[in-house]
């Protein structure tokens, strides 16, 4: 079934191009709802983009494929819908000075264990900003399974509007998120700074419901955490 985006209101941000590395689930879908609230994007996977060939056909003019350097420069802001490695292999230069929204969730049957983040003394988010260091990290759309970013928006107000989380260390990436996701449909619950980032991580209360939290529920959900 075709995923058919819902727009509710052209791009009022002032930077108007995605750079987007990571052209999977996660990726692809961001690249979908972006194009249909008049954003232009650049998407790169790890394979080059002679591979992703199909994507932009779908896409359109609007969209193009670049290596992951290259997305990480033409983007006016950047999105990393990449597993965070302990290695890091994100293109830091081209990614500095800029907003970068971090998509990661740690998954260890997927990344292997990661002691800092184990032990609790780093979130995922603050290694990726540990990664990126002359950027501004902010954790975005972690709490969504990746087709309903394109289905699940609903207009502001609807009383069944989904909340995501996001949280950063910077207040203007948190704003520019913040309009991001309204864009898309969803609203917003700040939990900054990165170090809070634990509280909506797998297995804590905001991520078992995440697939239908209000803004009060996700807040609810979000105190209700707990180291483990
Ligand atoms: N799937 C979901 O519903 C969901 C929801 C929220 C958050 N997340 C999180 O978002 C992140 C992405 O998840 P996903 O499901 O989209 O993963 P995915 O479908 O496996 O896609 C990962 C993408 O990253 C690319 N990639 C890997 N290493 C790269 C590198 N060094 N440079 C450029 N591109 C690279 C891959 O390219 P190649 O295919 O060419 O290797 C692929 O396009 C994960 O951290 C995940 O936990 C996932």
């Amino acid at each position: 079934m075709t995923n058919i985006p819902i727009k509710f209101r052209e791009a009022e941000l002032p930077m108007t191009t995605i750079g987007i590395i990571g052209a999977g689930e996660v990726g692809s879908q961001i690249a979908r709802a972006a194009i249909s609230n008049g954003y232009k994007v650049v998407i790169a996977n790890s394979r080059g983009p002679e591979t992703l060939k199909n994507l932009i056909t779908e896409l359109g003019p609007s969209a193009r494929a670049a290596r992951a350097a290259d997305a990480a420069e033409a983007g006016d802001f950047a999105v990393v819908a990449v597993p965070l490695k302990v290695v890091n292999d994100m293109p830091v230069e081209e990614l500095a000075g800029k907003i970068v929204l971090d998509t990661n969730n740690y998954m260890i049957w997927r990344d292997g264990h990661i002691p800092v983040i184990d032990s609790g003394k780093k979130t995922v988010h603050e290694l990726r900003q540990e990664h990126l260091p002359n950027s501004k990290v902010v954790q975005a759309f972690t709490h969504i399974q990746a087709p309903r970013i394109t289905t699940a928006g609903r207009p502001p107000g609807a009383p069944d509007r989904l909340a995501l989380p996001t949280s950063s260390d910077f207040p203007q990436a948190v704003d520019l998120v913040t309009r991001l996701y309204d864009q898309f449909g969803f609203d917003t619950v700040e939990n900054s700074p990165l170090s809070e980032s634990w509280r909506s991580a797998p297995g804590q209360p905001a991520w078992t419901e995440l697939a239908h939290q209000t803004r009060d529920e996700l807040i609810v959900n979000l105190t209700r955490a707990r180291r483990s």
